[in-house]
């Protein structure tokens, strides 16, 4: 089966050709270099960035693949949670296809496509049945268990995602956009031993905070004479630090035999060596390629890949869902 996925939900125009779970190709636009001008993504100039590149990205991905249109089965189309204008994108050009080549097209939860993510192009018979999962990106960062299809969230954040606050630091800063990979970069091979103690993050249960972190650094980056890279290595050993104290506790909670963390922070290396140096010993840790991090339609065709068996095709009339939680509506 060939599959056609596109994904369209904030800043990158991203098109996958698959065969089955294999990725024959999968290309990225993305719109940093554009977003770079205002330090975050504007929902309007995103649209009309993804309305420019798409057809010109469908095409490369298939010659890539060696492909032609009519030789593709299904398309898989990111159907939410993501910019209702940017969503929408993906989902005319979904939709046209596949009036136009008479197939199926299937609206993918593109965080169900992060929580996939780690395997793609391994054989399906790998991915565990039960798991616990932590989404770490730009939009979200949630906690939950998947059990088969079933998606459950523990808690997710009350204000920023962990991303977000990676990219507002930096724009306090000045370093530029986005923050996460230019702060990971920075404070490789840093160790501060004496980095400065933020204000503790004490949410029972199972929800992060990260708008208070935020705040501290704006308020220390206003004073002088600050040492910037010790700033930034305290605001990432807490925010790193409040992820791992909630899957400690799931693990002290619930027998956990698999976690697997995804999302485009699931890039950073500080989070990685702390995963692996906290849990790998009892744990088996799926994270995905440093390719399949961020977004990317990948994941979104390998998502319909392994749910193809339950998934209906969606319907014409049917619109995006900028707000779908993972395992409602489908
Ligand atoms: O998953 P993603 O591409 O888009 C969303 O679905 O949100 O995640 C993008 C986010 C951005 O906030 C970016 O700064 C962050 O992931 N990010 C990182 C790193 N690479 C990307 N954050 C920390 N360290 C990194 N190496
Ligand atoms: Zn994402």
């Amino acid at each position: 089966m060939k599959i056609l996925a596109i994904e369209t939900s904030c800043d990158d125009t991203a098109i996958a050709i698959l065969e089955d779970n294999i990725v024959l190709s999968s290309t990225i636009y993305s719109q940093i270099k554009e977003h770079k001008l205002t330090g975050g993504v504007v929902p309007e100039i995103a649209s009309r960035l993804h309305s420019d590149k798409i057809f010109s990205l469908i095409t490369y991905t298939l010659n890539d693949s060696n492909l032609e249109l009519s030789q593709i089965d299904a398309i898989a189309v990111t159907g939410g949670p993501g910019l209702i204008g940017t969503l929408q994108v993906g989902l005319i050009v979904a939709k046209t296809l596949s009036m136009l080549l008479n197939i199926p097209y299937y609206k993918i939860n593109h965080l169900e496509g992060h929580i996939y993510s780690p395997f793609i192009s391994k054989e399906r018979e790998k991915i565990p049945k039960k798991a616990l999962f932590l989404i770490v990106s730009g939009g979200h960062t949630i906690i939950g268990f998947k059990d088969g299809y079933n998606i459950k969230y523990l808690g997710e954040t009350r204000d920023d995602a962990i991303g977000e606050t990676y990219d507002k630091v930096a724009k306090i800063l000045n370093l530029g956009y986005p923050g996460g990979p230019i702060i990971d970069k920075k404070l490789q091979n840093v160790n501060h031993k004496n980095y400065y103690l933020l204000p503790k993050v004490n949410l029972s249960g199972y929800d992060f905070s990260y708008s208070g972190i935020k705040t501290w650094v704006f308020n220390q980056s206003i004073k002088e004479n600050i040492d910037i890279e010790k700033l930034l290595y305290s605001f990432q050993n807490s925010a790193i630090d409040q992820l791992i104290k909630k899957i400690y506790q799931a693990t002290k909670e619930y027998d956990i035999k698999n976690l697997i963390i995804c999302g485009g922070v699931s890039a950073n290396s500080y989070l990685r060596k702390k995963i692996n140096y906290h849990f790998s010993k009892k744990i088996e840790i799926f994270i995905p390629k440093l390719l399949y991090t961020g977004d990317n339609a990948a994941m979104i065709g390998y998502t319909y890949y392994v749910k193809n068996k339950i998934l209906k095709p969606s319907k014409y009339d049917e619109d995006s869902l900028p707000n779908w939680k993972v395992g409602i509506n489908g």
